[in-house]
Formats: structure tokens, sequence, C-alpha cells
């Protein structure tokens, strides 16, 4: 398994994502580092630590990140998507854990060092924080395997302008330094996210767990349900960012996935905060781009929704609340 850095702006879709990670074999979680998005960084941090404890796995360290973007401050999050907490109203146990020292810059460069050409990074909120560590040290995309972001649109719509996704628009200026940083990107953007839902039925498989962290889970995806019905029509969600942890641990294949180059829009116009995929290559049955070292996973060989619900039953099964 390797050694995996886990950035986050945890937010509902990124709590399943943590818990996926956790119960993978693949991964070995070393740190995580919080960034506002979804909630502040100080939120994201809070609701990090009472998950892990939840989960048993309070030894992993949680590090502060940025709480504002490189350009301009903080939104404050998205509280119709996963609740002023964050966590879709969801009250845990104050973890007794405290934050680890240093910002999740420094724990991601750290990290890299001490685990040369292995560490693996999954990128689920604004990558003001993966920015960040490139200034600290610009040997970083040299010394660790790969980055898989959840973020961007490439044929989709964007989910806060026309364009653009919400990781990317929270951060256009992070974005297009880190898929401009010269390693291997996979991009796991709303064309893939927003076409692999997770149903009801699922939903109610978590909440007949009898292990805390299923259950919470279910509880907390009763709120992300309530707000796609209005993009939907029916309860059921999108996995965003538990998707992209599953494409990075291998739990899914994808099924149509170029290798393109990817621009992020920093204007000020309509189109900031787009993430521009080298697409044209779609009627040729995508052939390879010199030079180009972002996979755009657009579509899956497998069903998703089974798998993740499979994977997160089996977390902390020894537990029981
Ligand atoms: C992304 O934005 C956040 O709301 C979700 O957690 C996910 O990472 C989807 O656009
Ligand atoms: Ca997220």
């Amino acid at each position: 398994s390797h050694p995996f850095y886990l950035d986050c702006d945890t937010g509902i879709d990124d709590a399943l994502a943590l818990a996926y990670l956790l119960a993978s074999p693949h991964a070995d979680l070393r740190g995580i580092g919080t960034v506002s998005g979804n909630v502040s960084a100080a939120v994201g941090a809070r609701n990090t630590l009472d998950l892990l404890e939840l989960a048993g796995h309070a030894h992993v360290p949680v590090a502060l990140g940025a709480h504002d973007p490189q350009a301009g401050s903080f939104g404050g999050g998205a509280p119709w998507v996963h609740g002023a907490n964050g966590i879709g109203e969801v009250t845990l146990s104050t973890a007794a854990a405290g934050l680890a020292a240093g910002t999740a810059a420094e724990m991601l460069v750290r990290l890299a060092h001490e685990h040369p050409g292995q560490l693996r990074i999954l990128a689920v909120g604004p990558l003001t924080n993966i920015a960040a560590a490139l200034r600290l040290d610009p040997e970083l995309p040299a010394l660790v395997q790969d980055i898989t972001i959840m973020g961007g649109a490439a044929f989709a719509p964007g989910n806060v302008t026309a364009v653009a996704e919400a990781n990317i628009a929270n951060d256009p200026e992070a974005a297009a330094e880190v898929f401009a940083a010269g390693w291997d990107v996979t991009m796991v953007p709303l064309d893939v996210t927003m076409s692999n839902v997770l149903e009801e039925s699922h939903r109610q498989e978590l909440l007949a767990s009898s292990g805390p962290v299923p259950r919470a889970l279910g509880e907390m995806l009763g709120y992300y349900f309530r707000f796609y019905e209005s993009q939907f029509g029916r309860a059921c969600s999108a996995m965003h960012d538990p998707l992209a942890a599953a494409l990075a641990v291998g739990g899914v294949s994808a099924a149509v996935a170029p290798v393109v180059t990817v621009d992020v829009d920093t204007t000020s116009g309509p189109g900031r905060g787009q993430t521009i995929c080298d697409l044209r290559g779609r009627y040729m049955d995508y052939p390879e781009q010199p030079g180009a070292r972002c996979r755009v996973v657009l579509s899956l060989e497998d069903d998703f929704a089974p798998h993740l619900v499979e994977v997160l039953l089996s977390v902390s099964e020894s537990t029981t609340a």
C-alpha cells in the first residue's frame, strides 16, 4: 500500500472520501491538510479530527491549511449543500486529538521528503495548499508519485458558474499552478462524478449498519440528498470526492480517460475557473499528446455506488457505538 496525503474541505463527500481511504488496503494515510471550501479550513479540520476519532484512526495527523484563496478571501462555503457545520448538521463527539504543528503545505512537503518517489496526493478541495507546497519546495513534483484531483469539468457544465466547478472556482490561481507543475495528474471532473450517483437504497444500507462511521455517513447523506433533489429531481447524490479516492487507489477503473493538457482560466471574465482540457483528439480515439500529463477521467468501467457502499460498510467493523 502507498503512503497518501489527503487535502480536503470536509464536507459531506470529503467525509466519504476520508472513510474510503481509511478502509482501503491500498492506501496508508500519513497526513491530512484542510483548506477552506465547503466550510472554513478550521471547521473542516474539526470535522476531520472528529471523523478520524469515530473511525478509530485518531493517530492520523491533521494540519490546518489556507483559510483564504490566493486572490480574494474565503466566501463562506456552501452551507446549503453541506449544512452549516459542513457535515449535514450531524453532531459528532469532539475528538481528543488536536491539530498537528505547522501548515498543511509544510506537512505535504515533509511527507514527500520522508517517502521520496512514493507519496501519492489526493486533493478533493480547492488547490490552495497544494500550490503553497509547490512554492515552498519546487522539487515537490519530482518527489511525489502522482496527484489525483477532484475538480473541474471537461465537456460537462460547471456547478458554480456555467463553466467552473467549485474546487477550481474557489481558487483558480492555485489550480493553474497545480495543473502546470509538471507531474502526473489524474483529474476527476464533474463529467464522471455527476453521472455515477448514490441512491436512497444505498443510503439505507449505510444507516442499517452497526458501525458508527457508516451510520454517521448515512445521516450526513440525508442532508446532501435534499440538495441534490433540486439537481436530479429525486433523492440521490453525486459522490465527487469518494470517486476520486476510489480511482486513486484502483477500487474502480476508468473507461475513457485521455491524457491531455489542461489549462485553468484565471481571467476575470465568464470563463474564470474553467478547466480547459484539450479534448480535440476525441474523434480519433485520443491519440497521444506529446508532453501531456493530465489523465482526465470521463467515464467508468464499473458501477461505483455498490462498490462505495461495500467499502464504507467495512470501516471500523470492529467498533460499535
Ligand atoms: C466539489 O466541491 C465540493 O463541494 C465537494 O466536496 C467536491 O469536492 C464538487 O464540486
Ligand atoms: Ca471536497
